[in-house]
């Protein structure tokens, strides 16, 4: 793959898969390398500089991979590190590649799933507290009310492999009696966390039936598709060999173990040494 011009997605681990394989379903003839910095995960209760300096890293490595063109796939890094590198160290760095968030897409399409227009958010607590999602929804979706809920407990399950039973019932439970003291009109509850989806089962079974919840990675497919639509001079030095890499910061076999059992992914990942 060595002359490749892959699409690189990065993510604090593997959740980022469930928007890469949405990436994947959509567009799946670009060769993409995902990075995932399970040695360092979570992310999600790390300060601004760290998480900028983390994701710098990965990004960086993507880049020295070949990458033109990289999906920060982790809300958390995409809410603390994405303006920073677009405004600061892509253009000092790498003037000409690209780096998209998750952030801007799922926001920009959030307005057809509400009828209420109050909408939940349910992220990391470092997601939360950066208030970009709410920045985002002043500027893109002025008429949605949003209430965020921080889900701190819900990564350390999905990362123990616990995505049923009482430990998670009771946390879902939990955080969806206090979204909805919050407002009793939620209609949408938006999961702006890489892990989430992998509770959908759950989420469908103990949330109300009106409420529809929403997987950040069906949004992100599109409007990627479209991006890479709207500019050509990114997309035509994109390669199109359908090949795809897995790299991880750490154990391999770890890692793919769980691919295989929260993606249905058989795939045979490799150690990534980024610089630290
Ligand atoms: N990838 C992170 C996110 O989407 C969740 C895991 C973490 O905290 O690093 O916010």
């Amino acid at each position: 793959m060595a002359d490749n011009k892959p699409i690189g997605i990065f993510d604090s681990g593997f959740g980022g898969l469930t928007v890469f394989r949405r990436i994947l379903e959509r567009l799946p003839r670009y060769d993409y390398i995902y990075l995932g910095d399970n040695a360092r995960t979570p992310y999600g209760n790390r300060s601004f500089e760290t998480v900028l300096k983390f994701a710098t890293q990965g990004v960086g490595h993507l880049f020295s991979l070949g990458c033109r063109l990289v999906v920060i796939a982790c809300n958390t890094a995409s809410a603390k590190a994405l303006r920073t590198i677009q405004q600061a160290w892509l253009p000092r760095n790498y003037p000409g590649l690209r780096v998209l968030g998750v952030i801007r897409p799922t926001v920009e399409s959030i307005r057809s799933f509400t009828k209420t227009n109050h909408v939940a958010l349910w992220a990391t607590p470092g997601t939360v507290r950066s208030e970009s999602f709410a920045i985002e929804i002043a500027k893109y979706a002025p008429q949605v009310k949003l209430f965020q809920q921080a889900c701190p407990m819900l990564v350390p399950l999905v990362e123990a492999g616990e995505l049923e039973g009482p430990g998670v019932d009771c946390y879902i439970n939990k955080y969806w009696d206090q979204t909805r003291a919050q407002s009793p009109d939620i209609d949408t509850l938006l999961l702006g966390c890489t892990h989430y989806p992998l509770l959908m089962p759950r989420l469908k079974a103990l949330l109300p039936e009106g409420v529809r919840v929403v997987e950040q990675g069906l949004l992100v497919a599109p409007s990627l598709e479209d991006y890479l639509k709207r500019h050509p001079e990114i997309e035509s030095a994109l390669t199109r060999g359908g090949a795809c890499r897995y790299l991880t910061t750490d154990q391999c076999q770890y890692f793919d173990e769980l691919a295989e059992k929260f993606m249905g992914l058989k795939i045979s990942s490799e150690k990534a040494e980024i610089a630290g």
